[in-house]
């Protein structure tokens, strides 16, 4: 529709219509057409409020979306669509890998993949918009939520981000109805709450947050994400989601959005319970002055924006909310369409298969002592809580149906003609597992976390397995059998008890569908691992948060003085992590030349060239990523004694070498300043080739001018 026909929909509209706009309900508001239900007398609302809300959350099927959307039209006197949203994070019914899994694929071009391949699927179901991607700077694994991230390499997640935007999102949302729209979320530092506690205070320098939590949200904004979704914490004392200062200067001026901005769910109202808000009133005051253009699933705006508006003479504001969610609804071709994307053709196959792929390179192993791939006519056991279950597919797969994804026992069984799978109860029988022991070749152990463990509102204080794992682990090792753990979760884990005792570890997280198929074609060989920790994993929780990206402080502990007290580090720990971010193995091994620069010294406009030689020196084909880190030898703020700055994901066929090539542009290497102002500064630079953040393999320096 031209913006002018927009314009003059918007002039028709009376304030009601417009506060309904910004008001959203879920489906079951729309029970019987014309009877009060429930969640309708509980927020007092008429029918009349019903028919001029702007959006619905949390439809499954387009028969629904068809019939609200029908029946709202019918009885709307301006015939504005609903907009559809839903959380698509990693699928809608065909199940992709985690985000935090997939963000160890180090791979944009995947993310980007299984991100329209879940619009797809999505649009064909009625969705408009999905509260996806998460965007959030983390380096606490306590939070459940790490889950959703792109782990905690800001330059990483960024990238990460901005595919997910692109993916959902293709060029054209009218003219592409198979594509949805992104919102990011959450806005902002909602990754940092207090001792990894969901939901909780949140307190972060402005160097800290313009440095790590902003640019991926830049990054969204960059690629014309829709939507923005402020999230549930206090900030500096202050929640968000009524913070005029904060959103309004940052989000709105520095990074420039002017699309719709959401709250998250209840955010509005909970202003009250965060003490600064003493009724729904004052709530929908805060929000709204803060620019939130959606109140989700609270009826704070539609009972209360009307006397705001008419009390603070607020009537041009109003109209800028609304335009932003009328411009959306115009962007996606609702005017035109109200049914957009229903007839979306699904290739269930081709998902299937991408899922596969993702779920291929995003496990990790950790640790191979010689006892991985297995050999298909080996006698293998499987053991443990995750063995048999199809509890695969992770928090945010609400319409993935489980007993369509493949457990390990289902994909292994396949693979392995002589494997035997004992139960958790037959498992803690001794002689039961004795015996099975005696029997096999090697154990697989599979253990870790169920779904409802790890996610929204799925903090953990204790990082480790549970005690009957870790007894299981226990007997196995003492049967002295090649053991191969597999572990499950939805965050980094804390294996350091373990690690030892068995012979090789898998991190599985939540692959999705075809958990089971991939993981036992990895585990035969048959395919190769690829991925590679977007989180380290901890040795204690004692160590967090933590990040690899750890600041230069005045008494740094160095190899020298590992004996001193007074340096920064831990008596009974080590500062490190067990499994560093950036590790990950593979079947093949690879060789690094030294770094070669085109030039020691460039100027701020120039551009390094920097190559290296890369072989496969195994007898079998696999990727490698070598990952280029840098260091900014003195700076302004204190930085990271190492930060990523580039990698490349290269498929080596068994002896072969390449010669690979990274462009620096001097931008790039460029800090937040204490006037907030990102910029690169002269001086020497450290270049660092890695096989992960503790594995340097290669180091050069350069000078910019
Ligand atoms: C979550 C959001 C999500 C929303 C809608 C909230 O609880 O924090 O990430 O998009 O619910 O389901």
């Amino acid at each position: 529709m031209e913006t002018n026909k927009l314009k003059e929909i918007l002039a028709t509209l009376t304030v009601a219509e417009k506060v309904g706009q910004l008001a959203q309900v879920t489906p079951d508001f729309f029970g019987k057409s014309g009877e009060i239900t429930g969640p309708m007398a509980q927020w007092s609302m008429s029918e009349e409020q019903l028919y001029q809300i702007g959006s619905v959350l949390g439809t499954h099927r387009a028969e629904e979306v068809q019939k609200i959307q029908t029946e709202y039209l019918a009885h709307s006197r301006h015939k504005i669509p609903l907009l559809f949203m839903a959380d698509v994070i990693h699928g809608y019914e065909t199940i992709f890998p985690i985000p935090l899994a997939m963000a160890a694929s180090f791979d944009p071009l995947l993310i980007e993949k299984t991100a329209a391949a879940a619009a797809t699927e999505a649009a064909a179901e009625g969705i408009h918009v999905t509260f996806s991607p998460m965007a959030d700077y983390v380096k606490d694994p306590r939070w459940g939520r790490v889950l959703e991230s792109n782990g905690e390499d800001p330059r990483l997640s960024k990238v990460l981000t901005e595919s997910y935007v692109k993916g959902y999102q293709g060029t054209d949302l009218a003219k592409n109805p198979q594509h949805v729209a992104a919102c990011v979320k959450h806005f902002i530092g909602y990754g940092a709450a207090e001792g990894g506690r969901d939901y909780n205070t949140v307190d972060i320098s402005d160097v800290e947050m313009y440095q790590n939590y902003l640019p991926a949200f830049q990054g969204a904004i960059d690629q014309d994400v829709k939507l923005v979704m402020t999230s549930f914490n206090s900030l500096r004392g202050i929640p968000v989601t009524g913070n005029k200062e904060l959103v309004t200067t940052v989000l709105r001026q520095h990074l420039d959005f002017d699309g719709v901005l959401i709250s998250d769910w209840a955010a509005v109202a909970e202003l009250i319970n965060h003490r600064v808000a003493a009724d729904r009133k004052e709530a929908a005051a805060k929000a709204f002055k803060a620019t939130v253009d959606i109140d989700m699933m609270t009826d704070s705006y539609l009972q209360e924006l009307a006397k705001i508006v008419a009390e603070e003479d607020a009537l041009a504001q109003l109209d800028e909310a609304v335009w932003r969610v009328l411009k959306l609804k115009n962007d996606l071709g609702l005017f035109e369409n109200p049914y957009r994307g229903m007839d979306t053709k699904v290739d269930t196959t081709s998902l299937k298969q991408l899922s596969y792929q993702a779920a291929i390179q995003s496990a990790v192993l950790l640790k191979n002592e010689q006892v991985l791939p297995l050999k298909t006519t080996e006698n293998i056991l499987l053991v443990g809580s995750k063995a048999v279950t199809k509890d695969v597919l992770g928090a945010w797969s609400w319409i993935g149906d489980p007993e369509k994804a493949t457990s390990l026992a289902d994909g292994m069984s396949t693979r392995f003609p002589q494997l035997e799978v004992l139960t958790v109860e037959e498992a803690s029988d001794r002689s039961l597992i004795s015996t099975a022991l005696q029997k096999a070749d090697k154990v697989v152990i599979a253990v870790g976390e169920t779904s409802e463990e790890a996610g929204e509102a799925a903090s953990r204080a204790d990082l480790h397995l549970t005690d009957s794992e870790k007894e299981l682990i226990e007997v196995i090792h003492q049967q002295k059998a090649a053991a191969i753990l597999v572990t499950f979760s939805g965050r980094p884990l804390i294996l350091t008890d373990v690690a030892d005792k068995v012979a090789a570890i898998i991190t599985a997280w939540f692959l999705g569908t075809e958990t089971g198929s991939a993981l036992a074609a990895l585990l035969s060989g048959a395919e190769n691992f690829s991925g590679h920790l977007p989180m380290s994993f901890p040795r204690s929780v004692g160590q967090l948060p933590y990040s690899y990206q750890e600041m230069s402080t005045g008494r740094p502990q160095t190899q020298a003085n590992q004996q001193e007290k007074y340096t920064s580090r831990y008596l009974d720990e080590e500062n490190g992590p067990l499994y560093p971010f950036g590790h990950g193995l593979s079947y093949s091994e690879f060789s690094f030349s030294q770094l070669t620069l085109s030039q020691q010294q460039l100027t701020e406009g120039q551009t390094l060239t920097v190559q290296v030689t890369v072989t496969n020196t195994s007898q079998t084909a696999g990727f490698v990523l070598p990952q280029l880190y840098f260091q900014d030898e003195v700076t302004e703020v204190i930085r990271p004694k190492l930060e990523l700055l580039k990698w490349q994901q290269v498929f080596l066929a068994a002896g072969e070498a390449t010669t690979i090539t990274f462009e620096i542009a001097a931008t790039e290497l460029a800090y937040v300043h204490a006037d907030l102002h990102r910029r690169t500064d002269p001086g020497r630079f450290r270049l660092f080739l890695a096989k992960s953040a503790r594995e340097l393999v290669a180091e050069s320096v350069f000078e910019i001018v």
